[in-house]
C-alpha cells in the first residue's frame, strides 16, 4: 500500500471534458485529494498533480486528449520537481494501458469504476516512479460516498444512479460506465437535505435515464416517487437529465406538474424523427409514441421548455428520414437543442452499417435543422417578453463583464446589469427577477426589479 501521506501539500489541476457524469467525477476526484492534503492550483503550469478526465461520445473528443497530453511535455517544471499525469474518465476505461499508443506521458490510468483508487495510485506512482493503470470493472467506484468538492455554492449535481442498460446502437456510453445501477432513495435524499442546509438553491439529478431510477434495487422504477421526495426536502429548484423517452411515465409527469420545485424544462433526447431510423438506433419508441409523449406533457405543463439531443448522419438515413426529424422539431418546438453529426465509434452495432451518405449532404442537413431549431428556439422565447422571470444569478455576462448572467425555471439565459450599489458577487448565487424586453434565440435580456434573494 502507497504511502497516502506523499499527496499532502502537492497541488493539483482537473481538466474535465463531456457530460455532468465526467463534471461530478472530477468533484469527487477533487474532493477526496483535497482531504488527502493536497491543492487545487490554478493552473496546468503549477499543478504537480494534472488529472484529464476524458469522454469518447464523439470522435472529437478522442483527439483532444492526446493534443492536451502531449502539450503537458513543454510545461515547465512543476513547484515539487516532478509531475504525475493521470487520466481517468471513459476514455481510460476504454482503451487502458492501450492509450500509451497515442501519448506516452501518462503516469495513471485509472476507469470510470476506479474513482475512488485514485489517491493510493497517484502516490504510487510519486513514491515508485512507475506507471498504475486500474480499469476493471468490478473495482466498484463507490463514488457516491466520497468526499466532494463542488465547483458551485449554489447549484448541485446528484447522481441517483450510474452506467445505462439501453445500448442505443451508435453509443459507447454502456461499455465504458457499465450497466445502470441506482443509489438507494434514502442516501440520495439524505445527500439532498444536507446541500439544503448549506445554502444550495438548485440541484440537478442526474442519470443517463433517471426515468429507470430504482428499477435495479427496488424492481420497478421509482423516479417519480423520488422527485416528490426531493420535493419535500426544501430544494428550491429541481432539475434532472437524462430521460428516455420509452420510459417517461405518467406518475412522472404528474410529479413534474405537482411538485413546485421541479422546475418547467424537460429534456428529452428524440435523436430522429424517422421511426424507420430509431429503430436501427435500437430506441425502442416510434415518432408517434414521442409525439404522444409530449402532447401528455404539455396538457399537464403548458409553457414547459422542451430541449433535446438529435443526431443527423445516422448511416443509412435517406433525406426522407431526416425531412421526419425536421417535422419533428418544428412540431415540437423546441426551445433548444444538441446537435450532433453521427460519429462512428468502434464496438457498437452502428458502427457496422455501411453507409454512402456524402460529407456534403450530412453537412447541408445539419445546417438545415439548426436553422429550425433556431427559429423555434427564437419563437419559444418571446412568449417571455415583458414578463418578469426569475433568474438564479451564475456570474458575470460572459459577453459583457458588467452585466449580469443568470438562469430562468425554464433553462433560458437571463442577462441584465449590475442592480446599482451592487457587485456580482453579491449576485451569485441568488434569484434575481428580471423584467423582459429583449428576447432573442439564445437569450433573454433585461433589468433588474428589486433586490436578489
Ligand atoms: N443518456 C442520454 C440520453 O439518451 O438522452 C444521452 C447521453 S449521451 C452522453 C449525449 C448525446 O450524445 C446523445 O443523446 C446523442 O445524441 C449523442 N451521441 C451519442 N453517441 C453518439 C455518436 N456516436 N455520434 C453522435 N452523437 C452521439
Ligand atoms: Fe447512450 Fe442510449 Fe444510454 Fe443515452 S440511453 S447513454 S444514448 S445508450
Ligand atoms: Fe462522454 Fe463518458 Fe459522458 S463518453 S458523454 S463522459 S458518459
Amino acid at each position: 500500500m502507497p504511502q497516502l501521506e506523499i499527496l499532502t501539500g502537492k497541488t493539483y489541476c482537473i481538466k474535465t471534458f463531456g457530460c455532468q457524469m465526467n463534471l461530478h467525477d472530477s468533484e469527487r476526484v477533487s474532493g477526496l485529494l483535497d482531504s488527502l492534503g493536497a491543492f487545487e492550483a490554478q493552473d496546468l503550469e503549477h499543478a504537480d498533480i494534472v488529472v484529464f478526465m476524458t469522454c469518447c461520445v464523439r470522435e472529437a473528443a478522442d483527439t483532444r486528449l492526446y493534443g492536451q497530453c502531449n502539450s503537458c511535455k513543454s510545461l515547465p517544471a512543476p513547484p515539487s520537481g516532478k509531475r504525475v499525469i493521470a487520466v481517468g474518465g471513459c476514455i481510460a476505461q476504454r482503451d487502458g494501458e492501450g492509450l500509451l499508443t497515442n501519448v506516452d506521458n501518462v503516469d495513471v490510468i485509472f476507469g470510470t469504476h476506479a474513482i475512488a483508487h485514485v489517491g493510493e495510485l497517484l502516490a504510487a506512482a510519486f513514491e515508485k516512479g512507475e506507471r498504475q493503470i486500474l480499469t476493471n470493472e468490478d473495482e466498484e467506484h463507490g463514488a457516491t460516498s466520497m468526499p466532494w468538492h463542488r465547483a458551485s455554492n449554489y447549484h448541485a449535481w446528484v447522481p441517483i444512479m450510474t452506467g445505462c442498460n439501453n445500448f442505443c446502437s451508435y453509443c459507447i456510453v454502456p461499455y465504458v460506465r457499465g450497466r445502470e445501477k441506482s443509489r438507494p432513495m434514502e442516501e440520495i435524499l439524505d445527500e439532498v437535505r444536507i446541500l439544503a442546509r448549506k445554502g444550495v438553491r438548485e440541484i440537478t439529478l442526474l442519470g443517463q435515464n433517471v426515468n429507470s431510477y430504482g428499477r435495479n434495487i427496488y424492481g420497478k422504477p421509482r423516479f417519480a416517487e423520488l422527485l416528490r421526495h426531493v420535493g419535500d426536502t426544501g430544494i428550491e429548484r429541481i432539475s434532472f437529465t437524462s430521460s428516455h423517452p420509452k420510459d417517461l411515465l405518467p406518475e412522472t409527469i404528474d410529479a413534474m406538474a405537482e411538485v413546485d420545485a421541479v422546475v418547467p424544462h424537460l429534456h428529452l433526447a428524440v435523436q430522429s424523427g424517422s421511426s424507420r431510423v430509431l429503430k436501427l438506433m435500437n430506441r425502442r419508441y416510434t415518432r408517434e409514441h414521442y409525439i404522444d409523449v409530449i402532447d401528455q406533457v404539455r396538457a399537464r405543463i403548458p409553457r414547459i421548455a422542451l430541449t433535446t439531443d438529435i443526431i443527423v448522419g445516422f448511416p443509412g438515413e435517406t433525406e426522407e428520414d431526416f425531412l421526419e426529424t425536421l417535422s419533428l422539431a418544428e412540431r415540437v418546438a423546441y426551445s433548444q437543442a444538441f446537435t450532433f453529426i453521427y460519429s462512428k465509434r468502434e464496438g457498437t452495432p452502428a458502427a457496422e452499417i455501411e453507409d454512402s451518405t456524402t460529407r456534403e449532404e450530412i453537412l447541408d442537413r445539419f445546417n438545415r435543422l439548426v436553422h429550425v431549431i433556431e427559429h423555434t428556439a427564437y419563437a419559444y422565447n418571446q412568449n417571455f417578453l415583458h414578463e418578469c422571470v426569475p433568474s438564479l444569478i451564475e456570474g458575470p455576462s460572459k459577453k459583457d463583464p458588467n452585466k449580469l448572467q443568470g438562469k430562468s425555471p425554464w433553462n433560458q439565459t437571463v442577462i441584465c446589469p449590475i442592480p446599482e450599489g451592487l457587485h456580482v458577487k453579491d449576485c451569485v448565487g441568488k434569484i434575481l427577477d428580471v423584467q423582459v424586453d429583449t428576447s432573442r434565440t439564445f437569450y433573454l435580456a433585461g433589468t433588474a426589479q428589486g433586490l436578489p434573494r
